[in-house]
C-alpha cells in the first residue's frame, strides 16, 4: 500500500516537471526565448541555474518581481529608444538584447552611437504582464527547480501566487 501511495506521488510529481518543460520551452515568446536551460533557449535573460536552488516561493517572487536589476533603458543619439539586457563589451562596442522585439533581438552598436544607457524605470518581466495561472507558475517552477537541482518535487500551486 506504501509503494502504491508512493508511486503515485512519483507519477504526479513527473507530470508537473514535464508539464513545466512544456510551458518553459513551449510557444514563440515562453520563458526560453529569454532563458537558456539545460542548454536549450536563448540566453538574454539571466542563467536561472543559481535561482533554481532557491524555495518556489522565492523563485515566484523573482519572477513577478517588478524591479528589473540589469535591464537597461538604451537611449541612442538617432533618439531611438528601447529597453535592453546588455552582453559582451570591448572598448568600442557593446552586444545589447533589444527587448522591445519579440523574441529579444541582438543588436551589436557602437558605444559612440549611444546617448545614455540608465537602469530601466519602465521594463517589466514579461509573465508580470502575460499572467500564468498558479498552476502554471507552479508547473513551472517545479520544471526550473527539476532542471537546476537534478531532483523532482512537487510545487503547490499556493506557493505560486
Ligand atoms: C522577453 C524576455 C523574457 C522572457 C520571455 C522571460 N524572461 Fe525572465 N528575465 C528576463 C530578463 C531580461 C530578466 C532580468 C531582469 C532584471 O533583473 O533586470 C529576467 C529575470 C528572470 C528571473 C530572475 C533571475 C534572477 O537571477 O534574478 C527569473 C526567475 C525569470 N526571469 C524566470 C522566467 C520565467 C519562468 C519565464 C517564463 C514564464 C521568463 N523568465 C520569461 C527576460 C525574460
Amino acid at each position: 500500500m506504501f509503494w502504491i501511495v508512493l508511486m503515485l506521488a512519483q507519477a504526479t510529481v513527473t507530470q508537473q516537471t514535464d508539464r513545466g518543460e512544456a510551458l518553459f520551452f513551449g510557444t514563440a515568446n515562453g520563458c526560453s526565448s529569454c532563458h537558456l536551460l539545460k542548454g536549450r533557449g536563448t540566453a538574454v535573460g539571466p542563467d536561472l541555474r543559481g535561482i533554481g536552488r532557491l524555495t518556489p516561493a522565492a523563485i515566484v517572487m523573482a519572477v513577478h518581481s517588478t524591479a528589473a536589476q540589469y535591464v537597461l533603458d538604451v537611449k541612442l543619439k538617432s533618439k531611438e529608444t528601447f529597453p535592453a539586457m546588455p552582453g559582451a563589451k570591448d572598448d568600442k562596442t557593446i552586444q545589447l538584447y533589444d527587448l522591445s522585439k519579440t523574441p529579444p533581438e541582438l543588436r551589436k552598436m557602437d558605444l559612440t552611437e549611444i546617448e545614455s544607457m540608465p537602469n530601466t524605470a519602465q521594463w517589466k518581466h514579461p509573465p508580470a504582464v502575460n499572467k500564468h495561472t498558479a498552476q502554471q507558475l507552479a508547473d513551472i517552477v517545479a520544471y526550473i527547480r527539476y532542471a537546476v537541482t537534478g531532483t523532482r518535487q512537487a510545487v503547490d500551486p499556493a506557493d505560486a501566487q
